[in-house]
Formats: structure tokens, C-alpha cells, sequence
């Protein structure tokens, strides 16, 4: 490869003149002999352009009204945290666990919203102990018990409803969350008992609606029918509940480019259409205009990340006649699925070099398997590389969101470490998990 694809690694990468990868002005492969393989590494200048693009785009389309929220899931760690709550940006969690960090780290808890199909009562009761800025309810059954878990508040705890709009985006069928059928959700059809039920409910404050329509998408145009869907039901809270909807929330889901071929979405474009989508859809509807909240995840992380691995060993593949583009060998590489599950879940493809001769041109083509016991974790399918052999380093672009935050242990190995460089200076964030981390919960059984 003699030139970066640059919408797919961070704003930072360069090739240096040795034909090193440069991240944040640091040599990739010398961060790689210093914390070890598999790294992952973070460009912050990357991260804080993707908060900055996002708030000058709806500063511009929706003036004053707009507030971002990243989403915690994409990934989650205190040093993040940190760079999210500087940026001025709020933080959507999921659990407990999100929750118990990003308060650690020092967010507000007034902009932390709290979401998931099922959260645990111990965990509304986190949320509520904490004074978190607002519980996005999923279903009745949550809104029951959030109703008794409020009872006794002088101060109203602020809560949106997530309503389940019946609009399928494509994607990738396990990231869809706004059709009918998703497990997310209110059902348009209860929307009338959960008013009932917040009338009678003096510990909340109903402000807002909210839809997620799914992840990785392309098109925005699904965003305009879902404010079209969540406008509708302002409209009838209001009319038949005197309820006033003052926040308006469609969701995160906006696509990232993984491979060269993808182009990388306009955040101004996205913005626009959404803004327009609300301006209009109040003004039909006589609609007071709401607050605008989103919650983008994978567009603010992904790009940032990149992932370092070292080449264990290779293994040739049987010549495929007539098929003279099909790989020739297999790389093993020291991580994979436990790291990054994304290939073996959603057939997700990526983008490689070796950062040890990131200018050399491609000699063959290549699969590149993690380490794991399953024949499934294959990390990259079909790649062109320069030859390369055990000991070399492999980087692979826009790992981002949805790796680490979904690793595991498998095969009991130790997870990354995680380093974040900036003007040439890498700092470690999350030290590798050592074998002690693995014993840690083990109590003997005599
Ligand atoms: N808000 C809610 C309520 C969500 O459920 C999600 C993601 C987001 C915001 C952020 O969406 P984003 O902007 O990151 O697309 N593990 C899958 C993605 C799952 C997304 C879950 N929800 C993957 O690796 O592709």
C-alpha cells in the first residue's frame, strides 16, 4: 500500500519516511515494542474532531437546542470519559457498570442519560441515588417500578420513553432496533397506558421520546420518518394527557467507513436532515420546538482506534484452480475474536497494513486468523499485503467501537492494552490484564 486510505485511519496517520505507520505523531511499531501486542492504540485528535464535528453540525442546523451524548457502549474507559466530558459532550450508559465509571471519571451526573431493555431495579436504584440527568424507559413494566422506586421524591427523576417506531434501516439485521418486532422498545399501542401510568406517578417527570433505530447506517433518511413517528406521539400526550414532550431524541446509529470503498458519511448532511425533519414536523403538527438530543457512538470512536498485532505463524493455502485472486496463506496473529468479535458476529470487514512497511507495495493475498479456538475467527478475510513473516506487526483501521467493549476472556487470554497518544506523546490508559486479573474472582474450592 503506498498510500493511506484516509478516511479510514485516524486524522493523524501518516507514513513516515521509513515507512513506519506514525499515529498522533507516535511510530506505531515502536509503541508495539514498548506495551506489546496486541495494542490498541488512540488517536485523540481524532476523537476530539468527531465530538467537535458533531456539535458544529447541529450548532449550525439546530442553533442552541442540541446536546450529544456519546454512547458508552462503543467503548467505555476513565481516560475517554475524561476527553467526552471536556469536549462538553453528555455520555449515555447502559449499566451499572458504565454508570460507575463514567461518574468515577468525573462526568456530571446531570449529563449522564441511562438506557437498556432491562435494567435491573439495583441499577435504576444506582441511577437514581446518583442524580443522573435522565432514565430513558424501555417498556411498562420499567415504568411500574421506576414509579415505586420514586415514589417518595420531592424532585421529579426526568425519564423519556423509548418507543419502538416499526422502521427497519438497513443494516446488518442484528444491529436493527427500530422495528416492530425488536426487543426495544414501547409498543406504539402501550404508549397510552405509560402516560396513564406517568399521570399517577409523582416521582417523574415525563420530557422526552426516543428512538434507536440501529447501528451503522448510511442512509438518514430513516430518521426522518422516526421524528415523524415520535412527533405523532407528542402530539397525542399532549392532546389527550397535557403532557408536554420537550425533548426529542433519534438516536445514534450514523455509519462509519470500515474499508476504502466505503465513503465516510457528512455529519452536516445528517444534521440537517434531522433538524429539518423536526422544524417541519412541529410546525404541521403546531409543536412547540424541542431540545434535539443524539447519541452517536461507533462515528465518534471508531476511526480513532487501531490495533496493533504481531504475526505468530502462517500456513499455506491449497492453490484454488481458475481462482488465481484467492488467498494464498493464512496469518495467525496473536489476538482475534476475544479483542475484536465483529467478523465471527456480523461478517464486519476492515482495513490492514503492516506498519513496519506501510508504504511497501501488496505481494499476495491473505487471511488473517485470530488465535482463538474457532474456525470462525478469521479477523480479515482476503486481504492484499506485502509478504510478511512471524514477527512482523499487522494494524488494522477503525477498531475503534464495539472491540474492546465487547472482548472477552476467551481461551483465558489476557486483554490489550489500550494507549492514547497525542502530539507525539503516548500515554498508557488501560494496562494489559495480567494472570493475576484471571485469578481474581477464583475462590479454591478446599
Ligand atoms: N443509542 C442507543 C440507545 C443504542 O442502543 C446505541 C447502540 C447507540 C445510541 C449508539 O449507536 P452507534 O452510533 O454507535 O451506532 N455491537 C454492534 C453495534 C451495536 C449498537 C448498539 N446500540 C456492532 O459492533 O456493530
Amino acid at each position: 500500500m503506498a498510500t493511506l486510505a484516509s478516511h479510514i485511519w485516524p486524522i493523524s496517520a501518516t507514513v513516515r519516511t521509513d515507512s513506519h505507520l506514525q499515529i498522533g505523531g507516535c511510530d506505531l511499531v515502536a509503541l508495539a515494542h514498548e506495551y506489546g501486542t496486541p495494542l490498541y492504540v488512540f488517536d485523540q485528535a481524532t476523537i476530539q474532531a468527531a465530538c467537535r464535528q458533531y456539535q458544529a453540525a447541529f450548532a449550525q442546523a439546530y442553533p442552541g437546542k442540541t446536546i450529544v451524548h456519546y454512547a458508552g457502549k462503543a467503548l467505555i474507559n476513565t481516560a475517554l470519559v475524561q476527553i467526552i466530558a471536556a469536549e462538553g459532550l453528555g455520555l449515555d450508559v447502559v449499566s451499572g457498570g458504565e454508570l460507575f465509571i463514567a461518574l468515577r471519571a468525573g462526568m456530571p451526573a446531570a449529563r449522564i442519560h441511562m438506557h437498556g431493555n432491562a435494567k435491573p431495579i439495583a441499577e435504576l436504584q444506582q441511577a437514581l441515588d446518583a442524580g443522573i440527568g435522565q432514565i430513558v424507559v424501555d417498556n411498562l413494566d420499567e415504568l411500574s417500578a421506576l414509579a415505586s422506586l420514586t415514589s417518595g421524591r420531592t424532585s421529579p427523576q426526568e425519564i423519556a420513553l423509548r418507543i419502538a417506531p416499526g422502521i427497519a434501516p438497513d443494516t446488518h439485521h442484528h444491529i436493527q432496533t427500530g422495528q416492530a418486532t425488536s426487543k426495544f422498545g414501547l409498543p406504539l399501542q402501550s404508549l397510552d397506558a405509560a402516560a396513564q401510568l406517568i399521570c399517577e406517578a409523582p416521582g417523574l417527570h415525563l420530557v422526552g421520546l426516543h428512538v434507536h433505530l440501529g447501528s451503522q447506517i448510511f442512509d438518514a433518511h430513516p430518521y426522518a420518518q422516526a421524528i415523524a413517528v415520535m412527533l405523532d406521539c407528542a402530539l397525542h400526550l399532549q392532546t389527550a394527557y397535557g403532557l408536554t414532550i420537550s425533548e426529542i431524541n433519534p438516536g445514534g446509529g450514523l455509519g462509519v467507513p470500515y474499508i476504502a470503498e466505503q465513503a465516510l458519511p457528512d455529519v452536516a448532511v445528517y444534521a440537517d436532515l434531522i433538524s429539518t425533519a423536526l422544524r417541519d414536523g412541529c410546525a404541521t403538527r403546531g409543536l412547540a420546538l424541542p431540545r434535539l438530543s443524539i447519541e452517536p457512538g461507533r462515528s465518534i470512536i471508531a476511526r480513532a482506534g487501531v490495533a496493533v498485532y504481531q504475526i505468530i505463524g502462517t500456513k499455506p493455502l491449497p492453490v484454488v484452480p481458475d481462482q488465481p485472486e484467492s488467498a494464498s496463506r493464512y496469518l495467525h496473529i496473536d489476538g482475534g475474536m476475544a479483542d475484536n468479535i465483529r467478523p465471527a458476529l456480523y461478517q464486519a470487514r476492515y482495513t490492514t497494513l503492516l506498519p513496519e512497511r506501510a508504504a511497501a507495495p501488496a505481494e499476495e493475498i491473505v487471511h488473517i486468523a485470530g488465535r482463538y479456538c474457532e474456525s470462525g475467527d478469521i479477523l480479515l478475510r482476503d486481504v492484499a499485503l506485502p509478504h510478511a513473516a512471524p514477527g512482523d506487526l499487522v494494524a488494522v483501521a477503525t477498531v475503534g467501537a464495539y472491540t474492546l467493549s465487547m472482548a472477552s476472556n476467551y481461551n483465558l487470554t489476557l486483554r490489550p492494552a489500550v494507549v492514547f497518544v497525542d502530539h507525539g506523546q503516548a500515554r498508557l490508559v488501560q494496562r494489559r490484564e495480567t494472570y493475576e486479573d484471571l485469578a481474581r474472582r477464583d475462590l479454591p474450592i478446599c
